[in-house]
């Protein structure tokens, strides 16, 4: 585990180019101790009203900072993010030299639209698209990333088989290729695993958040965070001939 310092500044302002009347905030989040030279910091812009999609939630900066702690495996990797939200994992991400593509349902265009601004806050060059889970088109079908995340998109349990028919169609899409997600586990694991064997997923690591987050990121989280990574089970059986991704 690294031990890297991290706190979250706020700023707020009272526009926004969509809603002129809602209050946006601009948090700042730190990875790495101030002594490190590679260390980094992303600027989120949230809107705060009660919206799944315009704030950062708690399971977003958990992966945020398994992806920092992992970056060495994310550097030069084609990575998508599924209901990127405010989107801080991907632009971690993208930060350490992933090629990374942020999405969020079709139907929610505002969401992509304060994704752009935050990229172009953060200065880095992201694809944007909508990508509602369970739904096919020529853009979704042409992805061929070797990482899939996701940050608390385990909520709404009606959504589970679209996003699993997506999550399961993206990592067949490039042998090899993984799924990594955070959550809040509120209430067991039983219909997750039902879907994976039912997709033919498998999982390959499970972590407690609080085994691998700072102290002082830990410290901010009320409940049971948890991360995990999956894997095609086919893949896993057989053994990919092309470019297995090591986590
Ligand atoms: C709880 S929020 C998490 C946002 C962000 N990942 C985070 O952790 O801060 C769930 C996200 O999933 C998106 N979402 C919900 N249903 C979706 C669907 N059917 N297709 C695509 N995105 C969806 C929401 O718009 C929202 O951004």
């Amino acid at each position: 585990m690294e031990g890297d310092a991290s706190s979250t500044a706020t700023s707020s302002s009272s526009s926004t180019s969509m809603e002129p009347q809602m209050m946006t905030t601009h948090s700042q989040h730190f990875f790495g101790g101030p002594s490190r030279p590679d260390a980094l910091s992303v600027t989120i812009i949230q809107v705060m009203r009660e919206d799944y999609g315009m704030f950062t939630w708690p399971s977003s900066v958990v992966l945020a900072e398994y992806v920092w702690q992992q970056r060495a495996h994310f550097s030069g990797r084609t990575v998508i993010e599924l209901g990127a939200g405010t989107a801080l994992p991907g632009l971690v991400a993208a930060k350490v030299g992933a090629d990374v593509i942020l999405t969020d349902s079709s139907n929610r265009p505002e969401i992509l639209d304060n994704m752009r601004q935050t990229c172009d806050l953060n200065k880095v060059n992201c694809k944007i698209m909508g990508l509602t889970w369970g739904e096919w088109d020529a853009g979704f079908c042409s992805l061929n990333p070797q990482i899939v995340l996701g940050a608390d998109v385990l909520y709404d349990s009606s959504d589970f088989e679209d996003l699993f028919a997506s999550v399961t169609f993206l990592l067949r899409s490039t042998p090899g290729s993984i799924f990594i997600t955070a959550y809040h586990n509120r209430s067991g694991h039983h219909l997750v695993e039902y879907l994976m064997v039912k997709w033919g997923l498998k999982c390959v690591k499970l972590l407690d958040a609080f085994s691998f987050m700072p102290a002082s990121k830990a410290s901010t989280l009320q409940g049971n965070f948890e991360l995990i990574e999956v894997k095609l089970d086919s893949d896993l059986v057989k053994g990919h001939s092309q470019k297995p991704i090591k986590m």
